[in-house]
């Protein structure tokens, strides 16, 4: 099911653009780290279990989409003027997806440029970011011809949905704050096939939780997201997880509607460890921490058995996501300069915070 995408971007005839004419539209969007985590997929893209993220703010890809009318070589051609790039058949295949609901765009030719403000190397999901500033800028050139007016909520569920099927995690993107993908009765509204913004049921005081990424392994990952998926369909504790994962939803929910950061600390810690208890016991198997991983978790546990509010969560890798309230930024910084910071590699840290969502830097005029 999509949210309508031909009667969104209808037309009855394709529009006119003059040979050589160029449209540009540029979109930064973030990446966002996942407090209940998405792990195990079904047929058509669609989550095992649902999943809740923080989006963050200075992780971002600016990327910019130009359309040029050329039907001869329609399609997307090169990705920052390559026509090798790894990210490019992504893209192409997402393309061809869309043309499938929205014929009159099969004459273009997109010329794509992107850029992250964060390294390849840090272990950051640029594939979130990535696929989800394509899908924006790509988009809004369509609504720039679209027939019919459209509202902004139709347009960011039509992005989540394009999104969604170049990168899970990217259907969560698309929304600043607090987004949740998957069906489940906590959540009125909630889909299998797109996210939805979750900010009404949380607490103000979370929109300022800070975020620091200590990169323990600056190594590609060893792991693509692709095959560790694929890990949970035959994993001996799937079932175990699906009932695992909806409590801890719906506990979650009520421990942010609160801001009950200790609940939070505790829920967000065991969901970090799941799932790499998941990936530790599937066939095969992947250990992905490193022995700084699990001397960060331990040192960030002391700390809050002492008083400081910090708890961690960690991605289908060894680096660790520091989470913690504004209130204590500083406290936490000289924790981290003082007991963490020998633990990265060269000494790399990347203070980041939940942020409000990707930005329009230029938009079509039609
Ligand atoms: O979106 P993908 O296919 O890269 O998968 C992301 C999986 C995790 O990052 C481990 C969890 C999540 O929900 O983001």
């Amino acid at each position: 099911m999509n949210p309508g995408l031909r009667e969104l971007f209808h037309r009855s005839t394709p529009p006119d653009v003059a040979p050589g004419q160029k449209i540009t539209a540029e979109w930064r969007s973030p990446s966002n780290i996942a407090f209940i985590k998405y792990w195990g997929k079904r047929p058509g893209q669609l989550p095992l279990n649902p999943s809740l993220s923080m989006t963050l703010e200075k992780a971002v890809t600016t990327t910019r989409v130009t359309v040029v009318n050329e039907p001869l070589h329609p399609g997307i051609g090169s990705l920052n003027q390559q026509t090798g790039h790894p990210f490019l058949p992504k893209l192409q295949h997402l393309y061809a997806l869309l043309m499938e609901e929205v014929p009159w765009i099969s004459s273009w030719t997109l010329e794509v440029e992107t850029q992250n403000s964060f390294p390849h190397s840090t272990g950051i999901a640029s594939s979130a970011s990535g696929i989800s500033a394509f899908v924006l800028s790509l988009l809004s050139i369509m609504r720039s011809f679209a027939e019919r007016p459209m509202t902004d909520a139709s347009f960011y569920r039509a992005a989540s949905w394009l999104s969604r099927l170049g990168s899970g995690s990217a259907c969560r993107s698309v929304y600043g704050g607090f987004a949740l993908w998957g069906a489940t009765e906590s959540v009125p509204g909630s889909s299998d096939t797109l996210a939805i913004p979750v900010d009404p049921y949380i607490h103000p005081d979370l929109k300022s939780l800070r975020d620091a990424i200590l990169i323990v392994s600056s190594e590609p990952k060893s792991l693509a997201s692709t095959q560790g998926h694929a890990l949970m369909n035959a994993h001996p504790f799937a079932e175990g997880r699906m009932q695992q994962v909806d409590e801890h939803l719906k506990e979650l929910m009520h421990a942010m509607k609160v801001a009950d950061l200790d609940r939070m600390a505790t829920l967000v810690e065991n969901e970090a460890l799941s799932l790499h208890a998941l990936l530790m016991t599937s066939h095969p198997d992947g250990l992905l921490l490193k022995p700084a991983s699990v001397e960060i978790i331990h040192l960030t546990r002391e700390a809050r058995k002492k008083g400081l509010p910090v708890f961690f969560t960690l991605d289908a890798g060894p680096n660790v996501h520091l989470l913690y309230p504004a209130s204590h930024e500083e406290d936490v910084k000289q924790f981290i300069e003082h007991q963490l910071i020998e633990l990265c590699s060269e000494k790399l840290v990347i203070y980041d915070r939940c942020g409000e969502g990707p930005v329009a830097v230029i938009l079509p005029q039609a």
